[in-house]
């Protein structure tokens, strides 16, 4: 599925995201192999960080980094961007900076070095500047035109959902010259509480990633879409090509994979473009265009939501045995248990559709 995204011409919309995945040539060289439409190293910036040990957690669910930023200096990108594009691929700059002249001085530099685009990221959920940077237009807007101002290659704003008006961020990345946008950063978190020491996971606010965080990237990704006219890159949660869809399919051009592929390997990737081109063919889709944005076209306001007659029905199926999982979610007490079966009461049952999600065997189906 070729793909558009900041004007460069991708294979395929599935591209690896910014992360210790890609801190240098020759695990940027990784993404490419495996596939990858475009490559974002780790950020680059220019006054490199000492890493603290421990700095990542995994609940088996979702992910807490407390990394700061790749830790290759400013000059040593030379050589490894020209690693990492030996056997061709695109590869993305990823900068971060504090001020409008350093991160357009990174971005020429980075340009110099051979990087296709860059993408400018200040939404990190670690920084105290995640109110001031990321949150603020004016700040994203003078920090995106110093750099488009001062590059040619083109620049995309990576954006934050830590945010209360990603619209306007969206809005200010446009205006002042952005070719595209990515959304989203991982979101400020704590993985969880240490019951015998009273400690967090880690022991500052780090960034949350991996599946948990999807629904808020796909509504960042529909919400951007319905603001700005400029190529938007879909982030969070990605795990399976279904997941690249539905992105698409809610106004991305591409997307990106970033924790799918610390917990498992390159090879996801290699398996989502496999996956994606074969539901193409099975589809009969013989462009992104048939796709893209065309469940954005359904998202209503809740303004315009209708109140459907709805009510749930069971089959005659034999439940799960042991099962009362849709007794105990009916909160209006619809459901009552007959022998190894159940039974709707329609006149009790609202309509809100969650007996439906719980039940493991399917036996139930909203009608109207
Ligand atoms: C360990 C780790 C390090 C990351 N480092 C960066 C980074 O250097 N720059 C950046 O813009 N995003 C960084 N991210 C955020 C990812 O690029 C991505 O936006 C986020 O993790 C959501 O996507 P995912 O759920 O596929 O991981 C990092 C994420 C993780 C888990
Ligand atoms: S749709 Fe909601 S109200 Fe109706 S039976 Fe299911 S859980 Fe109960
Ligand atoms: S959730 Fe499904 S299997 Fe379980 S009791 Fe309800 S109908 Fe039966």
């Amino acid at each position: 599925m070729k793909t558009e995204f900041l004007g460069l011409k991708m294979k395929n919309p599935v591209m690896v995201a910014a992360g210790p995945w890609s801190r240098d040539g020759s695990s940027i060289r990784k993404g490419i192999a495996a596939g990858a439409g475009a490559v974002v190293t780790e950020t680059i910036v220019t006054d490199v960080a000492v890493d603290v040990r421990p700095r990542i957690a995994y609940n088996g669910c979702g992910v807490q980094n407390i990394r700061m930023y790749c830790d290759i200096q400013v000059e040593g990108w030379q050589k490894d961007l020209e690693y990492a594009k030996k056997n061709g691929g695109i590869v993305i700059a990823s900068i971060s900076a504090h001020t409008p002249s350093e991160l357009a001085y990174l971005a020429s530099k980075m340009e110099v070095f051979g990087a296709d685009a860059i993408e400018i990221s200040l939404s990190n959920p670690m920084w105290e500047s995640l109110e001031i940077v990321a949150s603020d237009p004016e700040t994203i807007f003078q920090m995106t035109k110093e750099v488009v101002d001062n590059v040619k290659i083109p620049v995309a704003v990576k954006l934050s959902q830590n945010v209360t008006n990603i619209s306007r961020v969206a809005k200010a990345a446009q205006k002042a010259g952005a070719s595209g946008v990515s959304a989203i950063n991982t979101i400020r978190c704590i993985l969880g509480v240490d019951l015998e020491k009273c400690e967090p996971t880690l022991t500052t606010y780090g960034g949350y990633s991996g599946a948990p965080i999807r629904p808020l990237g796909l509504a960042s990704v529909a919400t951007v879409a319905q603001a700005v006219d400029v190529p938007i890159c879909g982030i969070g949660g990605v795990e399976n090509y279904q997941h690249v869809l539905e992105y698409i399919m809610l106004g991305a051009s591409a997307v990106q994979v970033g924790t799918a592929v610390m917990l498992h390997g390159h090879g996801i990737i290699s398996e989502m473009i496999h996956d994606l081109e074969t539901w193409e063919r099975k589809n009969g889709i013989t462009s992104i265009k048939n796709i893209r944005g065309k469940a954005l076209r359904n998202l209503k306001s809740f303004d315009e939501m209708k109140v459907e007659p709805v009510t749930c029905t069971t089959n005659d199926q034999i439940c799960e045995e042991g099962c009362n999982q849709c007794i105990h979610s009916c909160l209006y007490g619809a459901i009552k248990r007959r022998d190894k079966n159940v039974l709707v009461n329609e006149n009790l049952c609202g309509g809100c559709g969650l007996c439906n999600d719980v039940c493991p065997t399917n036996k139930l189906t909203l009608t109207w």
